[in-house]
């Protein structure tokens, strides 16, 4: 339920607490009477008056990522997290946040393994259009993650973060002692086959480590997973593959029109690695 997510949030102004209001329009109204209009599309703007220097993805890059995550190319992906976030979201009551949540994709696999409320936060609204539209019980927030976040302390089960941008003294904050915190990044070798082709950066070794050593003054690691799943791609889908991620910031209509061309199938393979850890300092 909505309401339930409102809950954990904190309003980014006064840190009170935010009440849900219908009368009719959706906002979010906090004890001092700072107020958030829900958009038409029912995401909140949380950001609104402050700005931010960030180059959020603009409605054709999640219009890729849409289309492509909706193909199913990635849906083992998805199954897996959801198991792994449903097993820490039983409690009653539980909350999940989905960091960078984008299309809202993976937190809606989420959301169908569990009861759990859900909050997903992105800098790009053209994004939230979409998770509001996928997951519309969750609050879906415009918000940067590298800001305090706009939720309680010890407030969330599980943080959820995908490919996106990690806070951890931030989602160390939000967690509820022994709460978790699930990470989706690519592994070296990660579509090593078309990254040249679509001007993505290669994937350096090292990473899995340094995502540990960025974590743990604030969680220590509990296991990791690596998922494999081998690819049959169009030419359309390696656009939309090329444009959906941070290289779809600067590639060019004309490099995108020849891939999208392209009428040979291209083969490679999405290398994930899925790392769990829980929150607190790691014992080392
Ligand atoms: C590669 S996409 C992944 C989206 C989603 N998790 C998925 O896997 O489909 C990265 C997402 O992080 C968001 N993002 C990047 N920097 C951010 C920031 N500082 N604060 C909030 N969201 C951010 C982008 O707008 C984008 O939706
Ligand atoms: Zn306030």
């Amino acid at each position: 339920m909505l309401s339930d997510a409102v809950a954990a949030l904190r309003c980014p102004v006064c840190e009170g607490r935010f009440q849900l209001v219908e009368d009719p329009q959706r906002r979010l109204v906090c004890g001092s009477g700072h107020v958030f209009d829900a958009a038409k599309q029912g995401y909140f703007n949380l950001l609104t008056g402050k700005g931010t220097v960030f180059e959020a993805d603009s409605a054709e890059m999640v219009g890729a990522r849409h289309r492509f995550l909706d193909s199913g190319h990635y849906a083992a992906l998805a199954q897996r997290v959801a198991g792994l976030a449903a097993a820490s979201l039983q409690r009653p009551g539980a909350v999940v946040l989905d960091a960078g949540t984008g299309t809202g994709h993976y937190l809606h696999s989420v959301l169908e393994s569990t009861p759990a409320s859900a909050i997903g936060l992105d800098i790009s609204k053209f994004a939230l259009r979409r998770a509001a539209r996928l997951n519309g019980d969750a609050a879906n927030l415009v918000w940067d993650i590298w800001r305090p976040l706009p939720v309680a302390d010890d407030a969330v089960d599980v943080v959820l973060v995908v490919f996106a941008p990690r806070n951890p003294p931030e989602f160390a904050r939000v967690l509820r002692p022994g709460g978790k915190l699930i990470v989706v990044t690519p592994q070296q070798g990660h579509l090593a086959e078309i990254a040249a082709r679509t001007g993505m950066l290669s994937i350096e070794e090292g990473k899995a480590e340094r995502l540990a050593e960025s974590l743990g003054g604030y969680f220590h690691a509990d296991s990791t997973y690596n998922l494999d799943v081998p690819l049959t791609l169009t030419g359309s889908e390696l656009a939309d593959i090329a444009y959906m991620g941070p290289a779809g910031h600067h590639i060019k209509p004309e490099e995108l029109a020849l891939l999208a061309g392209e009428d040979r199938a291209a083969a490679t393979t999405a290398k994930f690695r899925i790392s769990l850890f829980t929150v607190g300092a790691s014992a080392s």
